[in-house]
């Protein structure tokens, strides 16, 4: 399994413990930037997360901006990206059973490091329910 990961520099710091977090859990990762708090925009690196999904080069993203909406926003444009901005772990998990979400958006300056560690486990170690919501799925894309 490979996630990618990006962020613009109001989620710079949160997308480094992350990051950390995921290969000491053993993920392969595929960092797409940004790498530093100099002022970058958002749009390009929910762009280029989304298309790494939806692509193939990675299964899974994870995208970083100050509140997590503008670069959800951004990785939602992309054809096959269902990126989900999440704030707590209920909404985590819903987002994968019921939207089967293949990316998550995290706000780097409103959710803390502890809650965004919790969010990224519940996300991964939840199941798409299918049925009804696999129809819906398809919708989207239509
Ligand atoms: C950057 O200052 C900030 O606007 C951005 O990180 C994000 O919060 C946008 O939605």
């Amino acid at each position: 399994m490979i996630i990618a990961l990006a962020a613009d520099h109001g989620g710079v710091e949160l997308k480094k413990y992350i990051r950390e977090y995921l290969r000491e859990e053993g993920y392969k990762l595929v960092d797409l930037g940004t790498n530093s708090d100099e002022s970058v925009d958002y749009p390009i690196y929910g762009r280029l997360c989304a298309e790494a999904v939806a692509g193939g080069k990675a299964q899974l993203g994870i995208v970083f901006c100050g509140s997590g909406i503008g670069i959800s926003i951004a990785a939602n444009r992309v054809k096959g990206a269902r990126c989900a901005l999440c704030t707590s772990v209920e909404m985590a998990k819903l987002s994968k059973q019921h939207n089967n979400a293949n990316m998550l958006s995290l706000g780097g300056r409103l959710t803390s490091p502890e809650l965004a560690k919790e969010i990224v486990k519940a996300w991964l170690s939840e199941e798409f329910q299918g049925g009804r919501h696999q129809r819906r799925i398809d919708l989207l894309d239509e």
